[in-house]
């Protein structure tokens, strides 16, 4: 066989359609970070921001708990960092909502603040839970609208607990579920965050109290035996992911739920990866919408008989 003769232009196409191919597979990412004490003074860190801007930019939806931001100064330095007209993440532009700065205590007021891709996912509602006294941080609760996924509006619920009273917050998001849940007409909800949902926090005794697990239509995606702490002292799934309802589970990408560990994939230092937080995050995808999801085999599938029949004409 002549390689030469191979045409090119054909060889480039099943390239592209391969490359569109994998682009609908690789699905919709949602993310779960603790930043711990995201401040100006670590966004003003270049490396840390570097860093953080190379997390972020893997994710359709990327949650930050623990923001001390009260200016927007932080996430605005952050912002300008991902949304850079570079080709580094891949032409995507962010935007963020943000809820007020929650807590019992003056010097511990923090932000939980949504990251997401404009091209890929508008949000819809928003809305502040008072819970009485229930949570230290109430949630701050965002529906999202995506055509990208196969359930396209979802509610997303975040979590940074109080570690001392994780149980019963953990136990109360039950209550934030019914009161979304019927305020939008919609049962597609994620709860996510650092939950402190291990270790000392949270045993095999105490499930029986959180009717997040007692209630079998609540899925934990993330697992009791995953660590998402960075140090090897500890090895605790602090930081989960829970799903509500068939619909939603169906729409999750199997197995696809999981610790991000950066440290890994970015071979940095464990003192690097400790600047920014002795969390790693956690991320979920959802599988791409109906439409994309049909038409993927048969764009690989016309790639392969394209390049088979180009060696055919070739011998
Ligand atoms: C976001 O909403 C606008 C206006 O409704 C719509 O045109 C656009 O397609 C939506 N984007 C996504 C990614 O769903
Ligand atoms: C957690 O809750 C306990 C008990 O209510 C309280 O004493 C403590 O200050 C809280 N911790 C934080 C970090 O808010
Ligand atoms: C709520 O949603 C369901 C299913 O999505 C729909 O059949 C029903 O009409 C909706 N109810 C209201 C009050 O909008
Ligand atoms: C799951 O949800 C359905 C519908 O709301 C409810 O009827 C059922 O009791 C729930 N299952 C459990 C185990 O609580």
């Amino acid at each position: 066989m002549r390689w030469r003769s191979f045409p090119l232009p054909l060889l480039l196409f099943s390239f592209l359609t391969l490359l569109v191919g994998r682009a609908a597979v690789s699905g919709f990412r949602i993310c779960s970070y603790n930043v711990q004490k995201f401040n100006t003074m670590k966004a003003k860190n270049y490396r840390l921001i570097h860093t953080l801007t190379r997390i972020v930019s893997r994710c359709d939806i990327c949650l930050l708990q623990d923001v001390f931001d009260p200016k927007g100064e932080a996430i605005k330095i952050l912002l300008s960092s991902l949304n850079r007209g570079t080709d580094r993440y891949e032409h995507y532009s962010y935007r963020s909502v943000a809820s007020e700065a929650l807590g019992k205590s003056k010097e511990d007021m923090q932000q939980y603040v949504f990251i997401y891709r404009m091209q890929t996912v508008n949000v819809t509602d928003k809305y502040q839970y008072k819970g009485n006294e229930y949570f230290d941080r109430d949630p701050f609760v965002v529906q999202f609208q995506s055509k990208n996924t196969p359930i396209e509006k979802f509610i997303l619920v975040p979590l940074h607990t109080n570690a001392t009273l994780a149980v019963k917050e953990i136990d109360r998001l039950y209550d934030v579920f019914e009161d979304v849940s019927k305020k939008w007409n919609n049962t597609n909800v994620m709860f996510l965050g650092d939950f402190h949902a291990s270790c000392a926090y949270l045993t095999r005794q105490d499930k029986k109290n959180i009717r997040l697990f007692t209630d079998s239509n609540f899925s934990w995606l993330i697992g009791d035996r995953v660590d998402t702490t960075v140090t090897d002292k500890t090895s605790c799934a602090y930081d989960r992911i829970v799903v509500y309802g068939q619909p939603f589970l169906k729409a999750i990408r199997p197995f696809s739920a999981r610790v991000y560990n950066f440290a890994k994939e970015f071979k940095l230092s464990k003192t690097r990866v400790l600047e920014v937080s002795d969390h790693f995050p956690v991320e979920v995808r959802l599988k791409s919408s109906a439409l994309l999801h049909q038409a993927t085999p048969l764009l690989i599938l016309f790639s392969i008989s394209a390049v088979i029949q180009s060696m055919f004409s070739a011998l």
